[in-house]
């Protein structure tokens, strides 16, 4: 039996609203990206996720959805995604969507018609509860923007519930009548073409049915579970979101061909872990963000992979990325511009075992672009990762017409445009396509094991499978593998590729290279 493409593959994340403008008006679009089809078939990437194309108000830029059955006019109609699907598959690229499960926007018609009174038949589609003696919200979760997860409709004296913006209320999963409702929406998508979905918060979908209060935080408790001095506990992981994930596969899976299914991701390896389920009855993937949040050392990310390689379930594919939309570009938070480091990354994300996810402009190395005040648009401040893809130097970076005011300021892209980078065969971009090729040749890279190798210092050195071996000089001192035989099929440092290898591989300071037996 073949491989599913997307074990094979290489996935890329667009930012739809920032990719290409067709239309003249500051916002990518899709026939924008649909003009851009030919770089991702050079690039060579299999997959594309595109964020949210359904029409939404934009209070957190499409995760706030008014109807999960069109695309917003911003980015086109129903007709151009379908034109978009049939262009890609042409190419052999799929387009995955993003669908936002766990909340609604405030305008969607069924929020209004909830909020319309205590008796609305869609009442129960949203988590409602009843104040506390005092007046106080039902659970003292909260927001992760920030303030209470609730909010009173004085018109009922209820308070809702909303994980994210009061503008995003949290749907009830316990309602068969929503589930229903998304069994309608993966259907819709699914008969239009699209190879699948990346799912928004999963890890959020349910919560306690006793709106249990969360425990304080303890100083031990790491980050991100620990949302503003409370423990996530009764809002977060909740063991009933399962049902919902498998009901999904069911359905993906029912599909000829099949679809994928793939999910935001979550930080720790065995909360990854989770959402494969107990024998490949959930997602088919959810990102692990440790990676991207783990600092650029040896000895954190390779704690990293090698903690997801325990953890995860026998035969299950890990999904890797340097970074998303939510998180400050690896470019800057990494390597700090520097090409050697940027490289490196690179090519740590093509050597890991996995489906390797490019977030647009990580091919170039890009950088997070910074935002002045007054031009900014997101709530949480995530702006300078998602400012316009820079295709050239000129007025509007090719992303818009040179009078338009793109949505987001483009930034200063000496160096970092695709026009530049796509005839320099010493690019970031040039490396990485060369690193797609590699994988696409190589059924190691492409589904090889991962063995740890001995090193010291800086140095990470992995096998895969029975002949590649890939090292990484994660440091400013120069260093060596011991044991390493063959050829640098391709090096950090592009002059390198070619080298024979015999017994001893030195690496200049962040310099790193897949050697081939
Ligand atoms: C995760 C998305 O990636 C993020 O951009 C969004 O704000 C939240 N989910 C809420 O939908």
């Amino acid at each position: 039996m073949t491989a599913p493409w997307w074990r094979e593959g290489v996935l890329y994340q667009v930012y739809l609203r920032s990719f290409a403008d067709a239309d003249g008006d500051g916002t990518g679009d899709l026939r924008g990206l649909a003009g851009k089809l030919e770089y991702l078939a050079w690039l060579g990437v299999d997959g594309i996720w595109l964020t949210p194309i359904m029409p939404s108000p934009g209070a957190d830029w499409g995760y706030d959805v008014s109807d999960y059955l069109d695309v917003d006019p911003a980015f086109g109609t129903l007709a151009d995604l379908d034109e978009l699907v049939v262009a890609a598959g042409e190419r052999g690229i799929r387009v995955l969507l993003d669908l936002v499960p766990n909340h609604t926007s405030d305008c969607h018609p069924w929020f209004l018609a909830a909020r319309s009174g205590r008796d609305s038949p869609l009442r129960d589609r949203y988590v409602w509860a009843a104040p506390g003696p005092d007046g106080s919200p039902p659970s003292n979760w909260l927001s992760a923007f920030g303030g209470p997860a609730w909010t009173l409709d004085e018109a009922s004296g209820e308070y809702y519930l909303h994980t994210f913006l009061p503008q995003q209320p949290d749907l009830n999963w316990r309602s068969e009548d929503v589930r229903a409702a998304f069994d309608e929406i993966l259907r819709f998508w699914f008969a239009r073409g699209v190879a699948g979905f990346r799912v928004d918060v999963p890890h959020f979908l349910l919560k306690d049915d006793e709106l249990r209060d969360n425990p304080p935080a303890e100083e031990a408790d790491p980050w991100w579970v620990h949302r503003h001095g409370q423990r996530l506990v009764w809002n977060f992981m909740r063991p009933e979101l399962h049902d919902v994930l498998r009901r999904w596969r069911v359905l993906a899976d029912e599909q000829e061909p099949g679809r994928l299914l793939v999910g935001e991701g979550v930080i720790e390896g065995h909360q990854v872990a989770a959402f494969y389920g107990g024998g490949d009855d959930e997602l088919h993937m959810t990102f692990h963000l440790g990676l991207a949040n783990a600092p650029f050392e040896v000895v954190a990310l390779r704690d990293v992979v090698e903690e997801a390689e325990r953890l995860l379930p026998p035969g299950s594919q890990p999904l890797w990325t340097l970074g998303n939309h939510d998180i400050a570009r690896y470019g800057s938070r990494w390597c700090e511009g520097d090409p050697r480091r940027i490289r490196l990354a690179l090519l740590l994300l093509f050597g890991l075992r996995g489906t390797p996810t490019l977030y647009y402009g990580d091919e170039l190395g890009l950088g997070d672009v910074p935002v002045p005040a007054e031009s900014a648009r997101d709530v949480e401040g995530r702006d300078p990762q998602r400012t316009p893809m820079p295709w050239s130097q000129e007025p509007g970076a090719g992303f818009t017409a040179a009078d338009v005011d793109p949505w987001l300021p483009v930034g200063d892209r000496a160096g970092l445009t695709v026009a530049e980078q796509r005839g320099d065969p010493d690019s970031a971009l040039a490396l990485t396509r060369d690193l797609v090729a590699l994988r696409r040749r190589s059924v190691d890279l492409r589904a090889g094991a991962y063995e740890r190798l001995p090193a010291s210092g800086g140095v990470w050195a992995w096998r895969r499978g029975g002949r590649t071996i890939v090292a990484l000089n994660l440091s400013g001192e120069e260093d060596v593998v011991d044991d390493v035989a063959g050829t640098v099929a391709l090096a950090t440092d592009r002059e390198r590729d070619g080298e024979r290898v015999d017994g001893r591989l030195a690496l200049a300071p962040w310099q790193g290279a897949v050697v081939i037996r």
